[in-house]
């Protein structure tokens, strides 16, 4: 029996849910895209007239939206209606790693994947596919599968995993054109309807289809792969400021070996992000969940060392301004955990301050993109110190100039392109002597700032 879809459903309206089917709805003019979700003030600002304030910031995304919304494409709260009238329903709910309980620290909490299991088993009336989009822990489609046929009205549920594999940031060309779309599943007919979708776009041979474990399984395993090369370079950068190599120059020469490659060698301050930590967590408990400690010991590894990283970045602040950074002002250039998004989960601006406030730096903040009330909400979940002391010890600046003036030092921990067109002789004029940059992106230019009269330190140099 093969499926015909009409009317797509999408519960999670995030960073991942949001853009995907988004495009998805762009694509298809003819298939109806509805994305729900509980948080109806994020509904409404995908509903907003003004594209400027959507919940996310993807470079495109504004314009995609624009031409798809109100004609194929909806945002709404009502989540039962939507599954209820979907041919297929793609889950792209948070699965954020767990605080509390059994496997704390480490596994992935599903519960808000299981609220959604059991929503759609109670409302759906005709038979669905069920496509899992959120990184899930091996075998989550298991337990998917058996909420769904253990409380649903007797209706047929077709589980497939179809991981998301593009980067913030760069969301919108990795979606219009994949390296791969990865589809697993049991049901072939199944597997045809998605496969059906995405290849109105993307070439027949770039679409993979797997068992569901394979599809699961890589979705975890490219994003250890891809931390664990970051993890890898950066250790190298802390060697090469020892020995006196330079880290571009040592990941150049490495990167045109073709075994190697170019991409995802940059060293920096330590990876952020929503997917690699979470997700190398998630291998990890898998791992010595089945009792498989060396393998479990050697994923850890990429974590401790990006921990490291953002410690001793952090360390050498201190270290440089002669052992104490108490009551100075320390600029921070960038929030977000990477340039073009406005997403700052798990970004080392995060650690990096709330070390220095540890040590009583005075922390001014500016990012293009981060609104103030996200800075604070990330460094009152850390609940280092109180929610009054964090106000009092940090401040946000709209303008970078503001931000800088009077600093002791500048750290610039997210690479936005605008940071290098800055008038960084302005800067230095405003600053305290000596005028220190910490570059953890290696973004600017030594010589030029070095001209300026700052004393220039960056990664891997
Ligand atoms: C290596 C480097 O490749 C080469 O650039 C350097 O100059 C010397 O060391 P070599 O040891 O000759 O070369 O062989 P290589 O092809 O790298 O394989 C090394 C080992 O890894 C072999 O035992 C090979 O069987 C194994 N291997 C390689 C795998 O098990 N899996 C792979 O995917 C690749
Ligand atoms: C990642 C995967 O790339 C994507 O395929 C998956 O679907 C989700 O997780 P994302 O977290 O959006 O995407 O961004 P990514 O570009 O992978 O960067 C992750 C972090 O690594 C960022 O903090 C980035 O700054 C850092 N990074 C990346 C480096 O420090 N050096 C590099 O060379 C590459
Ligand atoms: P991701 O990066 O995985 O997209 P986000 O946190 O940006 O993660 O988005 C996940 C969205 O899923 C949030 O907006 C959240 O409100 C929504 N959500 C979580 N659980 C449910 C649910 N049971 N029904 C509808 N929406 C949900």
């Amino acid at each position: 029996m093969s499926f015909e879809v009409k009317k797509i459903c999408c519960i999670g309206a995030g960073y991942v849910g949001g853009p995907t089917m988004s495009v998805v709805a762009h694509q298809c003019p003819d298939i109806e895209v509805t994305i729900v979700d509980v948080n109806s003030d994020r509904i409404a600002a995908w509903n907003n007239p003004d594209l400027s304030q959507l919940p996310v910031y993807e470079p495109g995304l504004d314009i995609i939206v624009e031409e798809a919304r109100g004609r194929n494409l909806f945002f709404s709260t009502d989540v039962s209606r939507a599954i209820a009238e979907a041919d297929m329903i793609f889950i792209s709910v948070n699965t954020p790693t767990k605080n509390y309980g059994k496997g704390k620290g480490m596994a992935a909490d599903l519960k808000f994947i299981e609220l959604c299991a059991r929503q759609i088993a109670e409302v759906a009336t005709s038979d669905k596919i069920v496509v899992e989009k959120s990184t899930l822990p091996v075998r989550t489609a298991a337990a998917l599968k058996s909420i769904l046929d253990n409380t649903g009205n007797g209706v047929n549920f077709h589980i497939l995993s179809n991981p998301e594999f593009l980067a913030e940031g760069t969301a919108i060309t990795d979606l219009l054109s994949p390296d791969r779309v990865l589809i697993g599943g049991e049901n072939a007919d199944a597997i045809e309807a998605l496969v059906n979708i995405y290849a109105r776009w993307v070439d027949r041979a770039k679409i993979l289809t797997t068992n569901l474990w394979s599809s699961e399984l890589s979705k975890l395993t490219a994003n250890a792969f891809l931390a664990q090369r970051v993890s890898s370079i950066n250790a190298i950068s802390e060697l090469c400021e020892k020995t006196g190599a330079n880290v571009d120059e040592v990941a150049k020469a490495i990167g045109m070996d073709s075994r190697i490659g170019p991409k995802f060698l940059k060293a920096s301050v330590g990876f952020g992000g929503s997917c690699f930590q979470k997700d190398i967590l998630n291998l990890v408990y898998i791992a010595r969940s089945y009792n498989l400690h060396e393998v479990a010991d050697y994923w850890d590894q990429v974590i401790i060392m990006n921990e490291h990283q953002k410690r001793r970045f952090a360390d050498n602040i201190i270290q440089t301004l002669y052992n104490t950074v108490s009551g100075k002002k320390i600029a921070v250039l960038g929030w977000a955990f990477k340039k073009d998004t406005n997403d700052t989960r798990e970004s080392a601006s995060i650690y990096v301050s709330d070390y220095l406030m540890n040590e009583q730096a005075q922390i001014a903040v500016y990012d293009p993109k981060v609104v103030t009330e996200r800075i604070y909400a990330d460094l009152d979940y850390l609940n280092t110190r109180s929610v009054d002391e964090n106000r009092a010890q940090l401040e946000v600046w709209k303008d970078p100039y503001e931000a800088c003036k009077d600093a002791h030092a500048i750290a610039i921990l997210t690479e936005w392109d605008e940071f290098k067109d800055y008038d960084w002789e302005r800067i230095k004029e405003n600053m305290k002597r000596p005028s220190f940059v910490f570059d953890g992106r290696k973004l600017l230019d030594r010589q030029k700032l070095e001209s300026l009269g700052f004393t220039y330190y960056a990664i891997g140099e």
